[in-house]
């Protein structure tokens, strides 16, 4: 199978092309821009696989994403690419509506004309797969159930109101065109290559660097935590199995309070590397609300682990190891990454 993925340098995208890579003999075109979040390091063990080609283009140019998807042939997309972080997105919503939604719709377009060109079993076999995020659905307070495929749209940041416009124009595309496409919408991801932006990654590196762990709020809120390569084993069996017009409810069941991990990551630490100025925990620090702090997310992942025959291998726990370890041992990258791209300032605080 060809398989063209948008965003592979990114965090997730970068662990679904790994995947397709080392575990499966498909091919890979990777269209990619290149912004802030992105990373070659991230593929530079498959980088010069024949199986594997890079095009340095924005989702938004048609022209040059319409030749590079002819020039490749590709079976099916995956579409990744997508400003991911909330803080920023309130800090400046302008790029999120311009990568997540107007990207999304230049992209489902010229899709869908390289599939109408198509013929016979290769056009039967197509697949869009849009990978989107359980924010879309609002948040849930302690009492609610969990997400699942049936839960209203209700989003609550401009990053997740930018993701909802571009799950409902891939799912238009699918009614109106028939064009073959399909949404997985996934909780909160983890572990190696994780932009330190996010709370996990930045946790760690302040951590280690023995700076304040800000924790918004009380530290109470909750979120489901699935390792990245679950998640990217989850995407690679959608590709080859998912149904048009399906949506996929993609969760590890592992709910966290905020300031659980916040602990978890202190203690991995001073087990791992311990430090003479004491405990980790010294340096956890409340620090003022995310503005709209959706309270919790959790997914009911049953209708995903049935379809698609997957089921997430890590607990927290093991996960959490895992990524503090390769965050130990990967210094040069997040350091470069830290004074090059960001130094871990807060962000999102404009109300
Ligand atoms: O649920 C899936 C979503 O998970 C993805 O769609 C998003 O792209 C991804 O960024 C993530 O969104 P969150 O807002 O949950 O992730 P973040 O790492 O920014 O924050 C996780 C929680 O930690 C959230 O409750 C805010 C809190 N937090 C975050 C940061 C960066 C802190 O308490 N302190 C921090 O410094």
């Amino acid at each position: 199978m060809k398989v063209t993925v948008t965003g592979g340098c990114g965090f997730i995208g970068s662990a679904v092309v790994r995947h397709l890579m080392n575990r499966t003999d498909h091919q890979v075109l990777n269209i990619d821009c290149m912004t802030y979040a992105a990373s070659e390091e991230t593929l530079a063990a498959v980088a010069s696989d024949p199986r594997y080609r890079h095009a340095r283009i924005s989702i938004n140019d048609q022209a040059a994403v319409e030749e590079a998807l002819e020039e490749f042939q590709p079976d099916a997309i995956m579409h990744l690419a997508a400003e991911s972080h909330v803080d920023r997105s309130i800090d400046g919503p302008d790029a999120f509506i311009q990568t997540n939604i107007v990207g999304t719709y230049c992209l489902l377009d010229v899709a869908r004309r390289y599939w109408l060109g198509l013929e016979g079993e290769k056009k039967e076999g197509f697949r869009f797969l849009h990978i989107s995020t359980d924010e879309v659905f609002g948040h849930l307070s302690p009492e609610d159930p969990p997400f699942t495929e049936e839960t209203a749209y209700d989003p609550r940041s401009p990053y997740s109101a930018s993701k909802a416009a571009s799950d409902h124009l891939v799912r238009a595309w699918y009614h109106t065109y028939g064009f073959p496409a399909f949404v997985t919408n996934t909780t909160n991801n983890y572990g190696p290559w994780h932009f330190p932006e996010k709370l996990i990654p930045l946790m760690i590196i302040n951590a280690l660097e023995g700076k304040p762990l800000p924790v918004y709020g009380k530290g109470e809120n909750l979120r489901d935590w699935l390792f990245v390569e679950d998640h990217a084993a989850a995407l690679v069996r959608a590709v080859e199995c998912g149904k048009p017009g399906a949506t996929y409810a993609i969760g590890a069941r592992q709910p966290r309070s905020n300031l659980e991990v916040v602990r978890k990551i202190c203690s991995l630490l001073d087990e791992l590397e311990p430090d003479s100025a004491g405990p980790r925990e010294r340096l956890i620090t409340f620090v003022s609300d995310r503005p709209g702090h959706d309270f919790r997310y959790e997914i009911d992942p049953s209708h995903a682990e049935r379809s698609l025959d997957w089921r997430a291998e890590h607990d927290f726990e093991a996960g959490l190891r895992k990524t503090v370890q390769w965050y130990l041992e990967n210094r040069s990258w997040w350091q470069n990454l830290r004074n090059q791209r960001y130094d871990g300032r807060r962000l999102g605080v404009k109300a």
